[in-house]
This record gives structure tokens, C-alpha cells and sequence, in this order.
């Protein structure tokens, strides 16, 4: 009886031994994310403000939702979709404009399909490049840690629609 339960300890540690050794990789993904506020059918919809916002320059106390797609190139309408990106974001500067990003890339097509990445960081959104950090993952990302790097590709300043590349560098 004890040397078979010992036997099965053995088994488990040495399962856990194999499952923790896994080599750790480093994965760039890069996707153009797609703030899309205008029109019919918007993926970025501001749910609560400050009574001061409207009149603040830098819309500070706006809280934005957001579904917005991801897609391999930078046009939304001929780039291969991949997933979305899900949370919020806040407009957190008061004097500069700046948004405290909080969202998940949902992978939904090749081969990361299921699984996503948790993203939080400062965005000060007229700056050339901006760094958030990765905190977390699930599926494949599991155990995720690393950056994004946003870099505005088209901002619509009429409408306010607004295409951003997206450079991740994810170690899981
Ligand atoms: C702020 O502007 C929005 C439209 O953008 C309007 O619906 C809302 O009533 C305004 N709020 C205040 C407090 O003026
Ligand atoms: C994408 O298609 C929508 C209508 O389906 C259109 O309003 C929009 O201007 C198009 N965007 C681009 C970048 O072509
Ligand atoms: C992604 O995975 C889901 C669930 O397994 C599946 O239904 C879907 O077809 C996959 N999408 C692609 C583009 O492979």
C-alpha cells in the first residue's frame, strides 16, 4: 500500500516536474487594432463621464468600452480578422491626454485561436510610440509576461475613428 502510494506521488511530482520545465518562449505578434466610434454599429462606446469632462481638452473622467477589432493589416475591411480587443479604457490624464488602457486581445483564428492576453498600461495617445505592459495570459499565454507597443496608424480626426499597430513581445 505505501509503495504504491509512494509510487503515485513519484508519478505526480514528476508530472509537475515535465509540465514546469517547458522551455519558456518569447512570441512578436503584431495586429492593427481598430477604434471604431462613428457610425451605426461603433465598437468603442464612451458609458460614463464627469460633469467636467465635456469641457476638459483631454475628455478626462471618460470611461470608453470597447470591442474593437483586430485584424493582420492595417484595413479593417480586406485585413484577416483575429480577434478582438475587450475592456476599457479612461481618459486618466487631466492636463495631457492619456488613457489608462485595461483590455484582453482575444485571439479567435490560427494558431493562438482561444487564447488572449491581458494588456494594461498608460497610453498617451498623440505620443510616436507607447508602451504598455502584457500582465498576463491564458491558453498558450499562460504565465504571460512582456509589452505592447502602440504605434497610431490612422486617426480620423473628424470622426474620431482611429487605427493603431499593435506590437506585442509576449514571454510565456
Ligand atoms: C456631454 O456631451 C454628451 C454628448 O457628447 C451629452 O450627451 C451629455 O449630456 C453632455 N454632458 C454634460 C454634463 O454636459
Ligand atoms: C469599411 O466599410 C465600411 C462600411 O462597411 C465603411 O463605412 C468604411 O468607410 C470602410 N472603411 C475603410 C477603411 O475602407
Ligand atoms: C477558433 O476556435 C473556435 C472554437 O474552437 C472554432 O469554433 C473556430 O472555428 C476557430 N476559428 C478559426 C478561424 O479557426
Amino acid at each position: 500500500m505505501a509503495a504504491t502510494t509512494a509510487a503515485v506521488l513519484f508519478l505526480a511530482v514528476a508530472l509537475s516536474a515535465a509540465v514546469e520545465s517547458t522551455a519558456e518562449t518569447t512570441t512578436h505578434i503584431k495586429v492593427y487594432w481598430h477604434d471604431v466610434v462613428s457610425g451605426p454599429s461603433p465598437t468603442a462606446i464612451q458609458v460614463a463621464r464627469a460633469p467636467t469632462t465635456n469641457s476638459s481638452a483631454t475628455f478626462f473622467g471618460a470611461v470608453v468600452v470597447i470591442d474593437d477589432p483586430l485584424t493582420s493589416g492595417p484595413d479593417l475591411n480586406k485585413s484577416t480578422p483575429v480577434g478582438r480587443a475587450q475592456g476599457t479604457y479612461i481618459s486618466a490624464g487631466k492636463d495631457k491626454l492619456a488613457f489608462l488602457m485595461n483590455m484582453n486581445f482575444v485571439f479567435q483564428s490560427g494558431r493562438y485561436n482561444g487564447s488572449a492576453v491581458a494588456i494594461m498600461g498608460r497610453n498617451e495617445v498623440f505620443s510616436a510610440v507607447r508602451e504598455m505592459a502584457v500582465v498576463g495570459g491564458t491558453g498558450v499565454f499562460r504565465w504571460a509576461r512582456g509589452y505592447a507597443q502602440a504605434r497610431t496608424h490612422t486617426l480620423d480626426l473628424k470622426t474620431g475613428d482611429a487605427t493603431v499597430e499593435y506590437n506585442l513581445y509576449i514571454k510565456h
